[in-house]
């Protein structure tokens, strides 16, 4: 991939090797630590379950001063720690650590106003670790609950579906469709983020008089896209040989209908919030793994708080509110097993669903095989512009055509909390 590039690139060149320890940390052919850290988490809901036509994985890596210590020395007590501190800030909640003394950092990780031995990192930690407390310090790197740092890069490998004959269930391939990046670039206070949110208000002031503005990304397919958020998008995808190559400025554009002006993300982020969490390495749920290590099987569902309607299974609830398995509605193996001819849900399949979520993340090996080949059609067409899920049946219509300025008439919001 680094050789097919031209030697002149400014993007981000493809640097992990999949290679990972007990504890998620990618090595490079000599055993060195490339510095990208894989972790498992609860997929987002609809299009990126397996079910819907791709496996993935997510890797995580934060700026160069975060894993130096003082003396600006490879540290991966202090690497770990500042994971564990970033994901403290952007989940708002307290995270388990193994027992460290805090004098080591001169840092009050549990917030009890004394420096002892702490357990956990507090949601109101004030400090990072190492070499990035004294850029901290200067004021050169920030720290808000609820962002990531400035620097810090996410890898998303969007692959086909394998079957694992030994298991009985599908897999990860190691064929690749999509090699996606992401890198924080510039930090936002959060009055600069409340006016980002104040403009996207305005669309939801419209009516006949007034006019939607359209959305606009800066930057070139070569260095990335920017949102309005301070990060920068990237792709690579498969040309016709099945190679990657460089996404196009137009196709580079899909990713913001993602991760631009949506407000499920975390910092324009989906998966890191949804880690797992956990200190033992051979429990199931000990989220810094890939999921090569530790799959998607009986791991139970997890639950969210909605508005209005309390804690609820969170899968469960998109398939009662959705009425299927994806967005497009097409998802006909999650409909079978899932609901009955009238449409309403099976509540004996919805308690298997609370014990393991692979009952309908999984597709069956005959739904994989037709996912997979579906999408080499479009491999071979290279018309990503008209959309990336693979099919296994051509869609029907599947939207009403609403005319610009008026409403979907959908009046009820669930927002998730
Ligand atoms: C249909 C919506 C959608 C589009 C379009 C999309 N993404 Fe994402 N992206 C997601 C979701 C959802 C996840 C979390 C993956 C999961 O749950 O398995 C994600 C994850 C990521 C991550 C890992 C960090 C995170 O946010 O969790 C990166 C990096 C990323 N996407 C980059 C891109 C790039 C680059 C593109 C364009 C080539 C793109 N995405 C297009 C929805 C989208």
């Amino acid at each position: 991939m680094k050789a097919s590039l031209p030697s002149e690139w400014k993007g981000y060149v493809p640097d992990c090797y999949y290679h990972f320890d007990e504890e998620g940390f990618d090595k490079d052919s000599k055993g060195r630590l490339t510095g990208w850290r894989s972790f498992r988490y609860y997929p987002f809901l609809g299009t990126f379950w397996p079910t819907n036509g791709s496996t993935d994985d997510v890797l995580i890596r934060l700026g160069s001063a975060f894993k130096q210590n003082r003396r600006g020395e490879t540290d991966m007590d202090v690497y770990k720690l500042n994971f564990s501190i970033v994901e403290a800030l952007v989940k708002q909640k307290e995270i388990a650590i193994n027992p460290v003394d805090e004098h080591i950092y001169d840092v009050d990780l549990n917030h009890n106003g004394l420096l002892d031995e702490a357990a956990f990192i507090s949601k109101d930690i004030e400090s990072y670790v190492g070499k990035a407390k004294e850029v901290l310090r200067r004021g050169e790197i920030h720290l808000a609950k609820g962002l990531f740092p400035e620097q810090t890069e996410f890898l998303h490998s969007v692959r086909y579906i394998d079957w694992d004959s030994e298991k009985g269930h599908i897999g990860m391939s190691k064929r690749m469709k999509e090699l996606r990046y992401a890198k924080k670039t510039k930090w936002l206070t959060y009055s600069q983020i409340q006016r980002v949110a104040s403009a996207e208000l305005w669309e939801t002031q419209m009516n006949e008089t007034t006019q939607g503005v359209m959305a606009t990304f800066r930057g070139n397919y070569e260095e990335g896209l920017r949102n309005d958020l301070g990060w920068v998008y990237q792709g690579f995808i498969e040309d016709k040989k099945g190679a990657l190559r460089p996404q196009t400025h137009e196709e580079t554009i899909a990713c913001m209908g993602c991760h631009a002006h949506l407000g499920a993300t975390t910092d324009s982020t989906f998966s890191f919030a949804r880690k797992f969490e956990g200190i033992d390495k051979n429990q199931k749920m000990y989220g810094w793994n890939h999921w090569s290590q530790k799959g998607l099987k009986n791991i139970p569902e997890p639950k969210a708080a909605y508005i209005n309607r309390g804690e609820n299974y969170e899968y469960s609830f998109y398939l009662q509110n959705n009425h299927s398995g994806n967005e497009f509605r097409d998802n006909s193996e999650v409909q079978e097993k899932f609901f009955t001819p009238e449409g309403s849900l099976k509540t004996e399949m919805l308690d298997t669903l609370h014990q393991d979520i692979s009952v309908l993340l999984f597709p069956s090996r005959r739904r994989a095989l037709d996912l997979n080949k579906g999408y080499k059609a479009m491999v071979e067409e290279q018309s990503y512009i008209y959309g990336r899920d693979a099919n296994v049946k051509p869609r029907q219509h599947i939207y009403k055509e609403i005319e610009e300025a008026k409403t979907t008439q959908i009046d009820e919001t669930v927002v998730q909390q």
